[in-house]
């Protein structure tokens, strides 16, 4: 879920990021602080998938990807999405970082396509918390992109960010993360929330897995 209106790995993945000196590191915008955090905008890589700064150039291939009927069921996405969408999404994704807020990123793979959108959201609800959200474009799906992309963002939020607790909220009738958040380490929880970030959020229904730095 790209998850505002917002446009918003597998355990066995290394963490590998690639900071300093490397001209696709990511590090125009400097560092960025909130939530008593600073971090350098960075590039994650597990060495088969990209976690990367969105960019300009991105908003095409975002715009179409969204177009995509299960990830406008199941984020907080416009629906319909229009270009225009894609557009403000790619000039929230600065500000948000300047507030701490959120880190967004796009997962591309080895030759640079799109796969997916990944982002810790939250940052400002309570200190050391996050919230993933994601989708992934239909023709990159079951082959681990998100499980991978989970992963390592999960790992990056605990160490370069201090996050302690990292939680994902699903529709109990979202397979497919449901088990994304099963095969990252995060637990159900018996707590219900309604849809995040929606204009109406509905009734409590959707599960929260929560994930815990050791
Ligand atoms: C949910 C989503 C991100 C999963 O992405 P993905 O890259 O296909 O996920 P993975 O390949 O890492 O698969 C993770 C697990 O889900 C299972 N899975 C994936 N798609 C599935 C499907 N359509 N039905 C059943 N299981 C599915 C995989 O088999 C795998 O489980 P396994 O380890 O038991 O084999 C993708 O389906 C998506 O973008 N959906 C629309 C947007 C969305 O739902 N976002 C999340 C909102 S909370």
């Amino acid at each position: 879920m790209f998850a505002e209106r917002p446009l918003t790995g597998a355990s066995a993945c290394s963490l590998h990021q690639t900071r300093g000196g490397d001209p696709d590191a990511g590090r125009a915008s400097g560092e960025s602080t909130g939530a008593g955090h600073t971090w350098r905008v960075t590039t994650i890589s597990d060495g088969v998938i990209t976690l990367r700064p969105p960019r300009e150039d991105d908003i095409d291939a975002i715009h179409a990807a969204c177009q995509d009927p299960e990830i406008q069921r199941w984020t907080a996405l416009p629906s319909p999405y229009h270009r225009d969408d894609a557009v403000s999404y790619a000039e929230r994704v600065a500000t948000e970082r300047e507030s701490g807020r959120t880190a967004s990123f796009v997962c591309v793979d080895d030759k640079g396509r799109m796969l997916g959108s990944f982002a810790v959201m939250e940052m400002d609800k309570a200190p050391r918390y996050g919230e993933i959200g994601y989708w992934v474009a239909a023709e990159a799906r079951r082959r681990g992109v998100a499980s991978r992309a989970v992963a390592l963002l999960r790992d990056w939020a605990a160490a370069e960010l201090g996050l302690q607790l990292i939680e994902l909220i699903i529709h109990p009738d979202n397979a497919p993360s449901r088990r994304v958040a099963e095969r990252t380490g995060f637990r159900e929880t018996s707590e219900l929330r309604p849809a995040p970030r929606r204009e109406d959020p509905g009734p409590p229904n959707h599960a929260v897995y929560a994930w815990r730095a050791a």
